[in-house]
């Protein structure tokens, strides 16, 4: 991952903990009513991918146990990883796109209610993307992969040289050669891997999302509720299709882009489509970027743009991230895909210790407390989800106090430490195990491993009934913990 050159190291310190009063008089661990959301107190495990699901996208025991750990510290809200809407093959990666996942789904739902003792909601983040490819070997790209069409015999001016003798010349080529002779995109489909854009307009399925997805995320949501699970949370955010229709970089001509209304047309279509299909009453809302973070990106201004109209329309939360394009990812090895977390906006999603003089801890604060302003000045009081680097109770508590969030989220604490929120609640604040923002989790992300905190996957490992990692060499969840008495 990329890491801000400055290379200062921080050391995630909590504060002083709660005790088990002051937690119970605590704007965190106060419940929330909200439209259709209900939640038991202000805090949110936000979506983690922890790559467990089996290759065709079913609920398994190992998905079972990653998110009952997380509901035995009886967060207000759990997420459900970015899930997908569709009905095509996509690895380890939950779906929802056919009934035939609704009972893995259904037994996901009643497992996090009975952890939590009923005091966990569960959401699920549905998710659309587009076609990416890992980068091509070489001569494999040259020689097969990419097309000989007119433009390129022009631009090597090669006539009727025959095909052949026109990809041994490309063969011989440097890179920076073949920088000149290939148009942009052939370039980066060399150097990262194909990648396809909501502005490919040439392509007839990316031309027609906006006919495709409300309905596919409308089925998707249906079967959200249908499964059990407390509601839904579209994804808007980061690298994938949705996120890139509200993108600055989109440019389709068909009412869909170049301007702030029509990039949003599309993200308010999906909503209006769930919203008819899943009725009032039940929690729909969106996860937003608060900034792009890359050049020529949406930026705080359009976020506020973004999350008033979404209020407007009547979601039911807006959750703030930040960053995770492919725009600036770092270039995969041969054989590998791009990954949308390895340039600095990708830093900016999942900051980790080595950082600037900004540091790691609450670098979405001062935009999310833009974002709810604007929402506020709107009229409208929509709860608004904050996450990035929380991991104490003062800080949580001075978000809610300073109007930068509404309800608390903490990803990689809670991998940390699933119990965390328990412990402040019982006053037990001490035992509390505090992430120190290795990312060394997200590197397990980038591989396609299943997702462990190295704070705890080799502790214990004899006792009986841990389930371990491929490998063997990792359990799975945290250890248990027991409250006192
Ligand atoms: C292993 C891992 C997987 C993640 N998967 C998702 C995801 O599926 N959807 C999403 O919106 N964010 C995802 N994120 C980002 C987190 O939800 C969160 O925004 C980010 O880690 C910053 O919050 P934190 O500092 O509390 O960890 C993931 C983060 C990690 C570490
Ligand atoms: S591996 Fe554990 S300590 Fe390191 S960033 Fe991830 S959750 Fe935090």
């Amino acid at each position: 991952m990329w890491k801000p050159p400055q290379r200062i190291k921080y050391i995630a310190r909590p504060g002083s903990w709660p005790d088990a009063e002051e937690a119970r008089r605590s704007r965190l661990f106060s419940p929330l009513s909200f439209g259709a959301l209900r939640l038991a107190t202000r805090s949110w495990v936000p979506a983690m991918v922890p790559w467990r699901a089996t290759q065709d996208g079913y609920v398994n025991d190992d998905v079972l146990e990653w998110y009952a750990r997380f509901a035995r510290g009886r967060p207000g809200a759990l997420v459900i990883e970015a899930t997908g809407i569709r009905d095509i093959p996509s690895g380890p990666l939950l779906r929802i796109g056919d009934d035939r996942f609704l009972p893995g789904l259904r037994h996901l739902a009643e497992t996090v209610h009975r952890e939590s003792h009923g005091e966990t909601r569960l959401l699920i983040q549905l998710i659309d993307f587009l076609t990416i490819r890992r980068r091509p070997p070489r001569e494999k790209f040259l020689r097969r992969f990419l097309k000989i069409d007119r433009a390129l015999r022009d631009r090597l001016d090669a006539g009727h040289t025959p095909e052949e003798v026109i990809r041994e010349r490309l063969c011989a080529m440097s890179d920076a050669q073949l920088e000149q002779v290939l148009d942009a995109r052939e370039f980066e489909s060399l150097q990262m891997g194909y990648r396809e854009r909501v502005s490919d307009m040439h392509l007839e399925h990316v031309r027609k999302l906006p006919q495709v997805l409300p309905g596919l995320f409308a089925q998707a949501a249906a079967r959200a509720r249908e499964a059990g699970i407390d509601g839904v949370e579209l994804h808007y955010a980061h690298a994938y299709t949705m996120a890139s229709f509200l993108s600055a970089h989109n440019d389709r001509a068909d009412g869909y882009g170049q301007t702030r209304d029509n990039r949003l047309r599309l993200p308010l279509e999906v909503y209006d489509s769930v919203r008819q299909r899943v009725g009032r009453d039940y929690p729909v809302g969106c996860r937003l970027l608060a900034e792009e973070c890359i050049d020529g990106g949406s930026a705080v201004a359009d976020a506020c743009h973004y999350a008033t109209a979404f209020a407007r329309a009547g979601m039911d939360f807006v959750s703030l991230s930040r960053g995770g394009k492919f725009e600036d990812a770092m270039q995969p090895k041969p054989g590998e895909a791009a990954y949308p977390y390895t340039g600095p906006s990708g830093y900016e999603c999942m900051p980790q210790y080595i950082s600037d003089e900004q540091g790691p801890f609450g670098r979405n604060l001062e935009p999310a407390r833009e974002i709810r302003t604007a929402v506020r000045a709107a009229g409208y009081e929509t709860p608004i989800v904050t996450a990035g680097g929380v991991h104490g109770f003062r800080m949580a508590e001075a978000m809610l106090h300073d109007g930068q969030a509404d309800i608390v989220g903490a990803a990689r604490q809670s991998l940390a430490d699933p119990d965390w929120f328990l412990k402040m609640r019982l006053g037990l604040g001490a035992q509390v195990r505090v992430c120190e923002y290795t990312n060394y989790c997200e590197g397990l992300d980038r591989k396609h491993k299943q997702v462990t905190c190295q704070l705890w996957d080799r502790s214990e490992l004899d006792e009986p009934d841990v389930r371990r990692s491929a490998d063997g060499r990792r359990r799975l969840t945290a250890p248990d913990w027991h409250p006192p008495g």
